[in-house]
């Protein structure tokens, strides 16, 4: 169709373009245009359904676009991916971070390891099994994957723990409607302080916000579980039980067999957890344990991600 405007300025519009931009709702624009990259729906998952066997190798993330692009897809879709044959020393974390985008720096460094240390700013840094949370809660808009590669493995215990919060909040909402609209409306602040050794910086992060967070649809946009809350609650005092009856039924969830895979990270193997919807943990550690297990551990932001995925499946496209 053209369109020749008072000015004389003449406007051409493509029948495919025409159709793809036409009124209607926006789910249907999105997948009638062919040029338009549609993030691939969620597949929650239980125990049984971690997806274990996939095949991603650093090597083949390096070297191959397509192989990149499925398994950023793949990471969308489950919140979770494991990668093989990174190695065993220090560096996998950035150079997969940079061929995708950028790792997020914080106060805790670009990269940092996961070992037991002497005095423990953190419970990651000790030998306790590490309860069902996600990381740095306390942020605004928290990382939005965690990437950890290990480095050495304990011979026993260490293993790391994925709870699919989305898919928990969903039987919430459908089995306990209450408790999910309680996580939902209470406001929590998260808040943690201390000085980290390595950047050589205090540091006093807080955060306002709930166990539940929602989009505009509706729908679970992040999950907030962590230890570190602030001694203060801003809730009247007849709805505090509520707030915590709930709170615990959900991190009873986070850690039921049925809903909580255990995985087994290898020397060598990296796993990639999205941040705003897994909830992960670690299993206790021996004394010999202790002495030994090291992950290298990054953040990266699903802006950078997603825009990365567009601008690919665009170049794929031509
Ligand atoms: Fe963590």
């Amino acid at each position: 169709m053209q369109i020749k405007w008072g000015d004389e300025h003449v406007s051409t519009y493509p029948a495919d373009w025409l159709r793809a931009h036409r009124l209607t709702a926006a789910d249907a624009n999105n997948q009638i245009s062919t040029s338009h990259f549609v993030l691939p729906a969620r597949k929650h998952w239980q125990a049984d359904g971690f997806p274990r066997d996939t095949n991603f190798s650093l090597p083949s993330l390096l070297k191959s676009e397509e192989k990149l692009q499925e398994f950023l897809l793949s990471m969308h879709e489950y919140g979770v991916a494991l990668v093989r044959d990174c190695g065993t020393d220090e560096g996998a974390v950035k150079q997969l971070a940079e061929k995708v985008a950028f790792l997020r720096h914080t106060v805790f460094g670009l990269t940092w390891l996961i070992r037991v240390l002497p005095n423990p700013n953190s419970i990651a840094y000790t030998t306790y099994e590490a309860p069902m949370h996600i990381d740095l809660p306390y942020m605004d808009t928290p990382p939005g994957i965690l990437m950890l590669h290990c480095l050495s493995q304990a011979p026993t215990g260490g293993l790391t723990y994925c709870t699919d919060g989305f898919h928990i909040a969903e039987q919430l909402r459908r089995d306990d409607p209450d408790t999910f609209r309680v996580l939902c409306d209470v406001p929590v602040t998260w808040s943690t302080h201390g000085h980290d050794s390595i950047s050589n910086m205090d540091y006093y992060f807080q955060a306002d916000a709930p166990v539940i967070e929602l989009d505009r649809d509706g729908d679970v946009k992040t999950m907030r579980l962590n230890q570190v809350r602030s001694s203060f609650l801003k809730l009247d005092a007849d709805k505090v039980a509520r707030f915590y009856a709930a709170l615990h039924t959900l991190s009873r969830m986070s850690c039921d067999a049925r809903y909580r895979a255990a995985v087994r990270l290898e020397p060598g193997e990296m796993i990639l957890i999205d941040n705003h919807r897994m909830l992960h943990g670690r299993s206790e550690l021996d004394a010999a344990g202790a002495a030994v297990r090291c992950l290298s551990g990054g953040y990266m932001d699903w802006d950078l991600v997603v825009s990365r995925m567009r601008s690919q499946h665009k170049a794929l496209a031509k």
